[in-house]
């Protein structure tokens, strides 16, 4: 009998709850603090932006959160996502690891994002809420948010940010499709656009400069809200139906992770497919390696300092403790767009600061050479974020090689690359080159760095 490829769950095995990690870790992340007073913020101070529901989500301590079952429903469009054994990559390299992919680019959008837009979307939805606003950096979270919109009927307008937009007319051609606006950043729509095109008229834009633009329009008008496609405790949570339903897909197949690997922009996939291990092990299992792999231009975890700091360039968002590069900082323009952002999510820095994960920085021409190789093995054209997943999975898979040891690799591969084609076209021209940040701009960036008495 051949050997079996992928492992699938029924409809019926859709996660039931988010798992939520604080409720497992030895100490709790820091709090959030309050901009202007730099006091821990309440429920209310989040209120002008986010609906109750997903404020709560993102103080709760309880491990499980009930997934509200329309939530489910809307699930079960592309949910559960497969397992996939990469068996021909195995062979290609001729290494005794043996390689697992959970493949989240079966969602309507490409990526992973859908799994916290449509609850996000529901959530506002319950509030009341018929404006949404939010920043795209890959295009796969605003037309995430796009689609999720168009189901309940709110109004989406999404910030993309300018070298993004720029790249990839057809991402903003997707979210028109959903319905939604797409607006290059910085736009003179907004204080915070209109501030930094001053600086800099001929910026790349970033997430920073995006999420400023997107949180200034829904601060300042009351039918608005803002919604966030990682980063925050909640959009982590909502994405730890990866991990749980990969915890019954090995269990399928006979067999169980030694290594996790996901790519980490904000965080939110990584956590989506580590979190519930993690959970394992901190409740008394196994330890496994688990690896978040960053941009080797935009190294948040492995360069950046563990500090508060806003979430935004125009300084708009509360503090958050996390690895970051300066909030001023604009990284250089290389083609993952979704990874090009100056900080971790909290919960990531901190589980990284508990020494519960280890974070790996990876330049661009070598995860294309990996996204290429999996392409030809494996028939998925990866998303240039998820490249970078891939080429630590083929590293470790060549480690083991040349161990000799036959371990078990799990990676995410969190999107598929069809929208990103303009980059593999600049790749197979010989126009990619490896980007790399300037060092003085990122020490001044660190420099400006908010002082925290809490620190
Ligand atoms: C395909 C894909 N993977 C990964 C990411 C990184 O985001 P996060 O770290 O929140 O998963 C993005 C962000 O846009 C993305 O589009």
């Amino acid at each position: 009998m051949s050997a079996q490829v992928k492992y699938t769950l029924d409809e019926t095995q859709i996660p039931k709850d988010w798992y939520n990690i604080v409720a497992d870790l030895p100490s709790p992340p820091p709090t959030v603090l309050h901009p202007g007073t730099k006091q821990p913020v309440g429920p209310s101070d989040l209120e002008p932006l986010f609906p109750m529901e997903l404020i709560l989500q993102e103080v709760a301590t309880e491990r499980a959160i009930e997934i509200p079952e329309p939530v489910r429903d809307i699930f079960r469009l592309w949910r559960p996502s497969p397992l996939i054994r990469a068996r021909r990559l195995e062979k290609l390299l001729d290494t005794p690891a043996k390689i697992y992919f959970k493949y989240e680019g079966v969602s309507p959008a490409g990526s992973h994002k859908p799994n916290s837009a449509v609850p996000q979307a529901w959530f506002n939805k319950q509030a009341g809420t018929k404006k949404l606003t939010t920043e795209t950096g890959a295009g796969q979270w605003g037309s995430s948010l796009a689609f999720a919109g168009s189901l309940f009927d709110i109004d989406v307008t999404v910030y993309q940010v300018r070298c993004s937009y720029d790249q990839k007319p057809y991402r903003r051609a997707l979210m028109e499709t959903y319905g939604a606006r797409c607006v290059s950043s910085p736009s003179t729509e907004t204080e915070s656009g209109r501030a930094a095109l001053k600086e800099n008229p001929d910026t790349p834009g970033s997430l920073g400069i995006a999420i400023s633009e997107a949180v200034e329009v829904a601060a300042k008008n009351p039918d608005v809200k803002y919604a966030l496609g990682s980063v925050l405790n909640h959009v982590m949570l909502h994405q730890t139906i990866i991990g749980q339903e990969a915890i019954k897909q090995f269990e399928l197949a006979g067999d169980d992770p030694d290594v996790i690997i996901a790519c980490a922009g904000g965080g939110s996939n990584f956590a989506g497919l580590a979190f519930p291990f993690l959970g394992l092990q901190l409740r008394g299992g196994r330890k496994r390696r688990v690896i978040a792999v960053e941009p080797a231009a935009c190294p948040s975890l492995s360069r950046g300092k563990y500090a508060y700091d806003y979430g935004d360039t125009a300084h708009l968002t509360p503090l958050m403790k996390m690895h970051t590069l300066g909030s001023t900082f604009i990284p250089p323009g290389f083609h993952s767009g979704g990874l090009r952002y100056h900080g971790m999510g909290p919960l990531v820095s901190h589980v990284y600061e508990l020494g519960l994960i280890e974070a790996r920085a990876c330049e661009q021409i070598a995860c294309f050479e990996a996204g290429v190789q999996f392409a030809r093995a494996e028939g998925i054209v990866p998303a240039p974020e998820s490249t970078h997943a891939v080429r630590c999975a083929i590293d470790e898979a060549l480690r083991c090689k040349a161990e000799g040891k036959a371990e078990t690799i799990c990676f995410n591969l969190s999107g598929h690359g069809h929208f990103d084609m303009g980059a593999y076209i600049n790749y197979f021209a010989g126009k990619l080159v490896d980007v790399h940040y300037d060092a003085g701009e990122l020490a001044m960036a660190l420099s400006l760095l908010p002082a925290v008495a809490a620190e």
